[in-house]
């Protein structure tokens, strides 16, 4: 057995292992975040870490040379998951920056409240000699008939009689969920929406339908893999795939949780309720379902019906007898993510033709109104995310999100934090953008090379352009070294060019034209902080559109939030379920056409 210490921050902690585990396992065990986007496949070459004695960990295998230049070598950078232990070593893990952004959610409707939870309050009459009825026949007296289990019998005969049998109920669709004293009038519930990169939670008093609090964060799956498919994988792989990812949202819904405990006072037992949406990956994997058959054709999940079961079932913390309900989805790539974003951005109560994108690693596009809606997901892969780019990251501060070559400074980045840490998503469309705008990109996404530009670009600009890696690169930040190479540039033509697919084959689905698009909604992270000039600059959605987007913010929260505080979304979610029609995109001949043609800038 070898000794290792692992420094993380402030934190060090010292395990005894055996020989030949690998490192990157050593730590996802141990929860020591690990920045990592492959699942430890040793692609991503995000999984850095600094091991102690250098000399001894000098030699890197094949797949790090590609990541670890000779000077981080020397000072002992390694890939965690090219390591396997075979001897005493202390690794030092860099911080993973856990800053995510807080999308702001936009101006939100006043909902009626109709909640599925109720507390009430009960006054009963006591019991007396010629008055023989069980205490909880007595509470059903004054409330009906109603569903109870033992762990709430249990706690009646002290809370009846602690208060004088004057006592709160509560209560939810018919089911018998606690009794408290009557004092006790708090009745809170969560709305969650758990993405593949972030999560984002939010705290309502169900009292007042008002939201207290809300949370995002990382989703802390992001290490076994940047995309859906290669979590999936992970489960495939692992024999304890499924319960890793499984657990590592649970723990870190508790996490969440805890905060929203301590920063509000509010106690665990006075959450009845959370509402989950997400894409069909996470919501399995959040209930523990084998996600297993989405990956491969003809992409099948496991369900897409809603699901409501006790929190307890899979230990999330909040009342033992609280719910948690799980909107339905489409299929195994239009999830109850996009149903709650239909629902927010009031499409389906529109004979206004609306386009919906929610642009992610996934890119989920609904096309219709009320009589009728289409959806399709495009299979951008993450380079809107920020994974598979150089010097690419997800939304979080220091990021790259904003880029002007006409100004002096260039770029901004989210907080203005300085210097850099890479380029997120709209970023990535900002520069792209701005060099097709300067000659530097051209149509068929080829970056020309500072000579062939010589006499049509400024100075300022033309020294921007380099050599990277054998390719041509543009350097956005000089003090870190930030490029945008060819290579990405072709990664982005990807999924810039499967989202316009998508958009095509849907508009070809309906026999509408384009310019029959009265309204564009973009959701999620990226929808919302992208140029609007920009997308339609490198046609990612029709130019005839520009003047009719709207950016809606977190949409899917939001129609989560709405199915926590009205019974009438949640059905309005089922209803959508079986309105929408997927169209699966490989089963369109169209489709590879129409991708060839919208790689076009
Ligand atoms: Fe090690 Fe991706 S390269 S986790």
């Amino acid at each position: 057995r070898y000794k290792v210490d692992i420094i993380n921050g402030n934190n060090k902690l010292t395990v005894e292992v055996e020989r030949g585990k690998r490192l990157w396992d050593l730590l996802m065990e141990n929860k020591i975040p690990v920045q990592s986007s492959c699942g430890g496949h040793g692609t991503c070459g995000e999984c850095r870490v600094i091991m102690h004695p250098v000399k001894q960990f000098n030699q890197l295998t094949p797949a790090e040379k590609k990541f670890i230049s000779l000077q981080d070598t020397q000072k002992g950078y390694r890939l965690a998951c090219t390591i396997f232990i075979d001897q005493d070593m202390e690794v030092i893990v860099p911080e993973v920056n856990k800053d995510a952004k807080i999308l702001s959610v936009g101006d939100e409707k006043e909902i009626e409240l109709k909640l599925r939870v109720k507390k009430i309050n009960v006054i009963m009459k006591r019991p007396e000699l010629d008055d023989q009825r069980d205490d909880l026949k007595r509470l059903e007296y004054n409330i009906g008939r109603i569903k109870s289990v033992p762990n709430v019998i249990r706690k009646l005969p002290n809370v009846l009689r602690q208060n004088e049998f004057n006592i709160n109920v509560v209560i939810r669709n018919g089911e018998l969920l606690d009794v408290v004293s009557p004092n006790n009038k708090s009745l809170y519930g969560i709305a969650m929406d758990i993405g593949t990169t972030t999560i984002v939670a939010y705290l309502i008093d169900l009292n007042t339908g008002k939201q207290l609090d809300v949370y995002s964060n990382l989703n802390p799956q992001k290490p076994y893999g940047a995309d859906v498919i290669t979590r999936i994988n992970y489960t495939i792989t692992n024999p304890k795939g499924l319960e890793d990812l499984h657990n590592s949202i649970i723990d870190e819904v508790n996490n969440i949780l805890a905060y929203f405990y301590q920063k509000n006072g509010i106690n665990s037992n006075d959450i009845y309720e959370i509402v989950v949406v997400g894409n069909t990956t996470m919501m399995h994997i959040f209930a523990g379902i084998p996600c297993v058959n989405i990956a491969n054709a003809p992409y099948i999940p496991a369900y897409t019906k809603e699901l409501e079961f006790k929190a307890s079932e899979i230990g999330i913390n909040i009342n033992p007898n609280g719910y948690i309900v799980m909107l339905p989805m489409v299929s195994g790539y239009v999830g109850a993510d996009t149903i709650a974003a239909i629902i927010a951005s009031g499409m389906y109560e529109s004979k206004e033709m609306s386009l919906l994108g929610d642009i992610g690693t996934n890119g989920e596009i609904v096309l219709g109104n009320k009589d009728k809606m289409v959806s399709c997901s495009a299979a951008a892969g993450p380079a809107f995310e920020g994974a598979e780019i150089t010097f690419g990251t997800v939304g979080v501060a220091g990021a790259i999100s904003y880029v002007d070559l006409n100004s002096d400074s260039i770029y901004k980045t989210i907080g203005d934090k300085r210097p850099p840490i890479g380029i997120c998503g709209s970023g990535i469309v900002d520069t792209v953008s701005e060099l097709i705008k300067k000659g530097i990109v051209d149509e068929a996404g080829k970056m020309h090379k500072a000579e062939e530009l010589e006499d049509l670009l400024e100075p300022r600009l033309l020294k921007r352009l380099v050599e990277y890696n054998g390719q041509v690169a543009f350097v956005l930040d000089d003090s870190t070294g930030i490029v945008l190479t060819q290579k990405d540039i072709r990664e982005f033509q990807l999924a810039k060019g499967a989202i316009a697919a998508g958009i095509n084959i849907l508009i070809n689905e309906l026999g509408i034209e384009a310019e029959d698009i009265q309204k564009v909604y973009f959701a999620g992270g990226f929808g919302n902080y992208i140029r609007i000039e920009s997308a339609i600059n490198i046609g990612l959605i029709p130019k005839i559109l520009k003047d009719r987007i709207i950016q809606i913010g977190n949409a899917a929260g939001v129609g989560a939030k709405m199915a926590l505080l009205s019974n009438d979304y949640l059905k309005l979610a089922l209803e959508i379920k079986n309105k929408v029609k997927y169209i699966e995109l490989f089963a369109i001949p169209e489709f590879q056409i129409e991708f060839m043609n919208a790689m076009y800038f």
